[in-house]
């Protein structure tokens, strides 16, 4: 079992595989000039298999697989094949854009791979373009609809944006009432690679709930695992539930069950610190899993306690991109 310096068990592996996507979301990348890293600094698909095959021999029950957007990796599949055969990997997950996840629909249901989140910030195909500054918006609502009605656990991860997206909420509130699907309303982070910044978020998730609650003043909170990020709440009658994701004003820090591993094979061990190790060379040399093993727990034996204070600890916490970061 995994436990850092101040007692929290970490089973939950995010796992980027790349740090390339076809969107070009403002919030998390800049539009044009993105630096993406070399495919030879990527982990190769060995590389993730192998270090996959480590976390979980380490105490690792839950895997997400992140980017970038994963889908745009060629090898995601095999990736994914192999993870399905790990013996104490009790749950794997995606967090995709969706708009290339059609044709693999069949092959995820083969693997075992229920739990889909889908980026999704818009639901207006206007706005959806003018979030992403691609015309994709039918492709994801294509292939959303068909997770649902093949029986996917999908759940839709919506950031509220400032000025670009507050009219979709209420679209989006309306789709988990006709749709057995969970809506996660995120914070903004200031993860987007650019010099646009901020210290204080105007839409929190206080101010987003207080928002719903004026056209849905009836709901009740579901309880639920004391790591989850989000509260949830369902409405009756409603097919789905909602939830919020305090991303940004970081409540949940003290149940923290995370380790990040991005797709150059950066260890973060919190998403506003800056990668405290990094596992690529070790991997390339073909060094031994207990090097491997050694280098995750002495990253795990230092974590800071809350976002604030690895946030504090890190002058370039704000210039990173998500999309580097892996979410
Ligand atoms: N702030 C909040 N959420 C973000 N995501 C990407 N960039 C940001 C940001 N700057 C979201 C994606 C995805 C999840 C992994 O993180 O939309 O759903
Ligand atoms: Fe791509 Fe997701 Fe980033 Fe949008 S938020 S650019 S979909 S990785």
């Amino acid at each position: 079992m995994l436990i850092d310096n101040h007692g929290r068990t970490i089973n939950y592996l995010r796992l980027a595989v790349t740090d390339r996507c076809n969107l070009r979301c403002a919030y998390c990348m800049p539009e044009h000039g993105a630096l993406f890293a070399k495919r030879d600094a990527l982990l190769s698909l060995e590389e993730l298999k192998r270090v996959s095959s480590i976390m979980v021999d380490m105490g690792i029950s839950k895997i997400r697989i992140t980017g970038g957007e994963p889908f745009v990796r060629k090898d995601i599949m095999p990736l994914l094949a192999h993870l399905s055969e790990l013996k104490g990997l009790e749950e794997i997950s995606i967090t995709t854009n969706a708009t290339g996840i059609g044709p693999h629909i069949e092959d995820l249901k083969r693997y075992g791979i229920r739990n889909i989140n889908v980026s999704l910030d818009a639901i207006r195909p206007e706005t959806f373009k003018k979030i992403t500054k691609r015309d994709t918006f039918q492709y994801v609502y294509d292939n959303l609809v068909h997770l649902i009605t093949e029986g996917f656990n999908a759940r839709i991860n919506f950031v509220v944006l400032e000025d670009q997206n507050i009219e979709d909420i209420y679209a989006l509130m309306e789709l988990q009432e006709r749709f057995p699907i969970g809506v996660r309303f995120l914070e903004e982070m200031p993860f987007n690679g650019t010099d646009r910044n901020f210290n204080t978020l105007q839409w929190d998730y206080k101010r987003i709930l207080e928002h719903i609650q004026k056209r849905y003043p009836d709901f009740t909170k579901i309880e639920g695992p004391a790591t989850s990020t989000s509260i949830n709440y369902q409405i009756p009658g409603h097919k789905g539930t909602f939830g919020l994701i305090p991303s940004f004003s970081r409540t949940f820090c003290g149940s923290c069950n995370r380790i990040r591993i991005t797709a150059t094979g950066d260890v973060i061990t919190c998403l506003y610190g800056k990668p405290k190790a990094n596992l690529k060379q070790l991997l390339a040399d073909n060094k031994s899993d207990n090097a491997v093993r050694n280098l995750i727990k002495d990253v795990l034996g230092k974590r800071a306690k809350t976002g604030f204070e690895a946030q504090q600890q890190d002058e370039l916490a704000f210039k990173r991109s998500m999309t580097a970061i892996g979410g």
